[in-house]
């Protein structure tokens, strides 16, 4: 993709990988992504902010073949997908001065070894004239690492948020139309920053007073309607669960799918909202996704050598991992002799401040009884959710 125009004198430089499929070896990317990185031209002096990832690199200095002279490159973040390509930009601009946070100057050495002795730590609020624009460097700290950090171009009152925001979109559009980046943005945001909630809430506080036009995050195209994406941030961190169930499940002899299909059945009847998961195929961006809003999981699975099966272990270990605001957790599943699923289950979501309702374990093949034992569970769930005035 050649360089896009942002705004007056801002251009999208970065590179959009259409045919990337997987992040971190672990993230479904089923719609590509993108790394951005921004030129900033001010009449006196040229701006990047952020390079592209690695595999990316030939892309963003083709975009940098007219660039004559870069006065500043501006690091928001140090990992490799934003900052992989600096060192082949300061090979062609050797003169550049690199900015960053405090906390990325050994972030930086470390991870590329770059000669840390040529960054220039900026502080939180600094401001630096360039040409006839300002900048405000606003030091947003673990959205995504501690280093991260953000630029406000004051005069065109546009953010540069790095993953803030961001979006796993490949797009020809440089700027979005926002309702439809939303789905995109929530699984990012899921997978993500779900597990940083708390520090999204302060740097939402942070930027939200600032007078934004345009937010250009690190992945995904340019926000046109800030607020939409902002209050979206605040209703995903901070917003009440939904009145909904999310049910991961894995049978192997399908007692424990007999369970499931009550138990889904059973919830709605009662008004309650089921998402289901085939943990045979399961898409992981999809159920982290699922429980950005959801207030209850229940885990479907038989057991296997005496815990979970190894498919609900994984699972349970990313769950536990993302720390979505669910409030409760149960089981259903099946044993053939014997099981310590239960107590294997309480332990890999340990870190889930969630309150434990009684499951139903099942030897061999459901009988009527147990059957009924589901019924109450969904009464059970449908009634705290009431209580908690769920919608
Ligand atoms: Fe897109 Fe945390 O890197």
């Amino acid at each position: 993709m050649n360089a896009r125009k942002v705004a007056p004198g801002l251009s999208a430089v970065g590179a959009v990988d259409w045919d990337r499929r997987l992040f971190d070896s672990l993230i479904p990317l089923p719609d590509g992504t993108s790394y951005n990185s921004y030129l900033l031209r001010t009449g006196k002096q040229t701006v990047l902010f952020d390079t592209v990832d690695p595999s990316q690199t030939a892309t963003l200095m083709a975009n940098l073949t007219s660039v004559d002279d870069l006065a500043y490159i501006v690091v928001h973040h140090v990992e490799q997908d934003h900052s992989g390509s600096l060192l082949d930009v300061l090979a062609r601009f050797p003169q550049a001065q690199v900015l960053c946070s405090p906390k990325a100057v050994d972030l930086l050495g470390d991870h590329l070894h770059v000669d840390t002795s040529i960054l220039r730590a900026v502080e939180d609020g600094e401001e630096l004239s360039v040409g006839d624009k300002t900048l405000r460097f606003i030091h947003t700290p673990w959205v995504h690492w501690p280093e991260t950090m953000s630029t406000y171009i004051v005069e065109d009152r546009v953010l540069l948020s790095c993953d803030m925001f961001g979006s796993h979109l490949a797009v020809s559009d440089v700027l979005a139309r926002d309702e439809e980046v939303l789905p995109a943005a929530k699984r990012y945001y899921a997978e993500i920053m779900m597990p940083l909630h708390a520090a999204v809430s302060r740097n939402l506080t942070k930027i939200e007073h600032l007078d934004i036009a345009l937010i250009g995050p690190s992945h995904g195209p340019v926000y046109t309607n800030p607020q939409l994406i902002i209050e979206a941030y605040r209703d995903w961190a901070e917003g009440p669960p939904h009145n909904t169930v999310v049910i991961p499940h894995v049978t192997m002899h399908g007692s424990t799918r007999i369970l499931v299909d009550r138990l889904t059945a059973s919830l709605v009847d009662r008004g309650v909202r089921v998402e289901r998961f085939d943990l045979a195929g399961v898409d992981l961006g999809r159920l982290a996704t699922a429980l950005v809003d959801a207030a209850t999981l229940v885990a479907g699975t038989p057991t296997v050598l005496t815990g979970p099966h190894p498919a609900m272990v994984s699972v349970l270990y990313l769950v536990n991992a993302l720390r979505p605001k669910t409030q409760f957790l149960s089981v259903v599943g099946s044993y053939g002799w014997g099981s310590k699923m239960l107590e294997m289950v309480k332990t890999y979501t340990a870190n889930m401040r969630a309150e434990f309702i009684e499951p139903v374990i099942v030897k061999g093949a459901p009988r009527e009884e147990d059957l009924e034992r589901v019924d109450s569970l969904a009464g059970a769930i449908a009634q705290k959710h009431a209580e908690a005035g769920l919608t």
